[in-house]
């Protein structure tokens, strides 16, 4: 709370931030749904921080446990479609989107009205899943004006750097944070994690490597190198 009044006056006084945070839930039936590990912490650190620094952060979250940061404005959503809507309507009035949530790229085709039922003559059970829309990618493709900087990240288990790399250009973005999330004790769940942080940059030589490091820090260390690049690139919302 202390850090947030301090930052009144901070480097992202005034600036309107959304940041997307948790996993999305996709309904199979009434009782189950389609999900992933995401817990919410990376992103609610980076929601935290850029309200330390005085932005007026709207977070953008789904289903986690954690409380709401100080002074950020929460927006809960359950699905990869709420989520998709809220982005964008919120994004064309910030200068900074950080899409942090673990979307799912796909939900069932027709969720069950009622809870499927297990029947002694079936051993299998075949789901048909349909596409999301892919929300960072629709965030960057908004019309100049209209477009903050957008951050992505790239959650990844193995050639971290090339799909970085083919996200960054693929979704239009201009950075992106890829952390390795088959490593014990970091990405999905922990308090902790390490990221390579890219840049649209002509030569691709742009780049920076974050040890493994608490995330409420490591999201300062994001918001600081997003806030460089956006300075330099736009005057921002
Ligand atoms: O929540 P925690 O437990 O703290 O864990 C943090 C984290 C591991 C979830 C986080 O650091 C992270 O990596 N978030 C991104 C997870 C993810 O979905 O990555 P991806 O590589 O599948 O997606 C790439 C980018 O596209 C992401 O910015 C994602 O938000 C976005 N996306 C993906 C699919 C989709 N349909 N729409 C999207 O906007």
């Amino acid at each position: 709370h202390i850090r947030q009044v301090l930052g009144r006056d901070g480097d992202l006084a005034g600036r309107k931030i959304v940041v997307s945070a948790g996993g999305t839930q996709e309904p199979v039936d009434p009782v189950r749904v389609i999900t992933n590990r995401s817990s919410g912490k990376m992103g609610y650190a980076l929601a935290a921080e850029a309200a330390a620094q005085g932005a007026r952060v709207t977070l953008i979250s789904g289903p986690v446990n954690l409380p709401t940061p100080q002074g950020v404005e929460r927006l809960n959503v359950e699905t990869a479609v709420q989520m998709h809507t809220a982005a964008l309507e919120l994004a064309p009035q910030a200068a900074l989107f950080i899409g942090c949530a673990a979307v799912a790229d796909y939900r069932a085709a027709n969720a069950a009205e009622h809870k499927l039922k297990k029947t002694d003559d079936q051993d299998t059970l075949t789901l048909t899943l349909v596409k999301n829309p892919d929300i960072i990618a629709d965030v960057a493709a908004l019309p100049d004006g209209q477009r903050p900087f957008v951050v992505g990240f790239a959650a990844e288990t193995q050639d971290i750097e090339r799909y970085a790399q083919d996200k960054l250009a693929r979704k239009g973005l201009d950075m992106i944070v890829a952390n390795d999330v088959s490593q014990q004790g970091l990405g999905f769940g922990s308090d902790d994690n390490a990221a390579l942080l890219l840049w649209r940059t002509s030569d691709g030589s742009d780049r920076l490597v974050a040890p493994p490091q608490p995330k409420t820090q490591l999201a300062a260390l994001i918001v600081r190198h997003a806030l460089t690049h956006l300075s330099l690139t736009s005057s921002g919302a």
